[in-house]
């Protein structure tokens, strides 16, 4: 940094904060004095984790309105959550969620606990999340980091070192920075800058409040930041999967097993997904296979799932999986992998 730039100052970055901050639902807004809900802070940071905030919107609306408090979650039925968790991915975060409500309202009397090293001892609490409670929901001076807020650091202080290498400079910087007066609003306002300003692609650095303290400003490298190493090109997997419809108008659906990818996810009878996959279909019929194959992307592999197809008796009885009759079925509870082979059957 030369030696006359300008220290970011947080002070600026609560006034421009002040007037532009994003209407977001779980966010109270700032200057209205109104505590923060840490069970709306916790269920949005849960939710936002790999998973932008126009995708998280419609869902954190629609558990708010189901599941108002902690408790009301932690006396959901299992399925129901992961339903209406359908569509949003890493389902992980949601069978966690479910624990967590369920120990915060059975071990801490439905209150989320203040202390980093307690909500760090709750289910699909990491260190990201529990600063971000406990910035958020309680004002404290916890230094959040998320990839916005990586995103801000890397150009404030022009720092070339690529990611992931670089998070714990990047982090250290996001520590420096944070205050002790607002550091809830602080953290958002961070987090604000990074989505709406100092953008990925195209900051819009004539409106940014610290452009007078930002090292890539002056530097011209701010688009260029943050620099990241290669990523792994991504393995392909095969599979096949099985829509069995009877003729009363039942699906025949699996749920999955807990642990692993989609667990406890309702889906498709099939095959293991792998190089060769081989034949599993879960009920005897004539399986027509459909001309477009299912494709989905996940973290570390692409899938292509072969799609097979049947009508079946009322009398025939599957190996694997249940029936589930039409008016029980909506095509939303699923996962979307499994929702767009629904959707290529539909088409067919
Ligand atoms: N991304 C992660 N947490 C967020 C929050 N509280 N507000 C906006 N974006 C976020």
């Amino acid at each position: 940094m030369s030696e006359t730039r300008e220290r970011p100052s947080a002070e600026d970055l609560l006034d421009w904060y002040d007037r532009h901050a994003r209407a977001l639902p779980w966010r109270v807004p700032p200057g209205s004095g109104l505590p923060a809900d840490p069970y709306r802070v916790w269920l949005s940071e849960i939710m936002l984790q790999q998973t932008t905030v126009a995708a998280v919107k419609s869902y954190f609306e629609a558990f708010t309105t189901r599941w108002p408090r902690v408790q009301d979650l932690a006396a959901a039925e299992d399925g129901d959550v992961m339903a209406a968790w359908a569509g949003l991915g890493y389902y992980a975060r949601a069978r966690n969620l479910l624990k967590c409500a369920r120990v915060v309202s059975a071990e801490h009397g439905g209150r989320f606990p203040r202390d980093h090293a307690s909500l760090l001892g709750l289910p699909g609490i990491g260190p990201y999340t529990a600063a971000a409670i406990s910035a958020i929901a309680f004002d404290a001076p916890e230094t959040v980091v998320d990839g916005n807020v990586e995103r801000v650091m890397a150009r404030v202080f022009d720092e070339h070192t690529p990611l992931p290498q670089a998070k714990p400079i990047l982090t250290g910087h996001a520590a420096a920075l944070t205050p002790d007066t607002r550091p809830g609003d602080y953290a958002q306002a961070v987090m604000d800058l990074g989505a709406t300003i100092c953008t990925p692609r195209n900051p819009a650095c004539g409106l940014c409040p610290w452009r007078k303290a930002c090292a890539a400003w002056a530097a011209g490298t701010a688009a260029d930041l943050p620099r990241k190493a290669p990523k792994k090109r991504k393995p392909t997997r095969l599979g096949i999967i099985y829509l069995a419809r009877r003729v009363d108008g039942a699906w025949l659906l699996e749920r999955r097993p807990d642990k692993g990818l989609l667990g406890g996810m309702l889906g498709w009878p099939g095959s293991d997904w792998g190089e060769a996959p081989v034949e599993d279909p879960p009920i005897p019929a004539e399986w027509k296979t459909l001309a477009a194959e299912a494709r989905h992307t996940f973290t570390h592999f692409h899938l292509r799932l072969t799609v097979r197809t049947a009508l079946v008796p009322m009398d025939r009885a599957p190996h694997r999986g249940d029936f589930m009759p039409a008016p029980d079925f909506r095509p939303a509870d699923l996962p979307t992998v499994m929702r767009k082979a629904f959707d290529l059957a539909q088409g067919s």
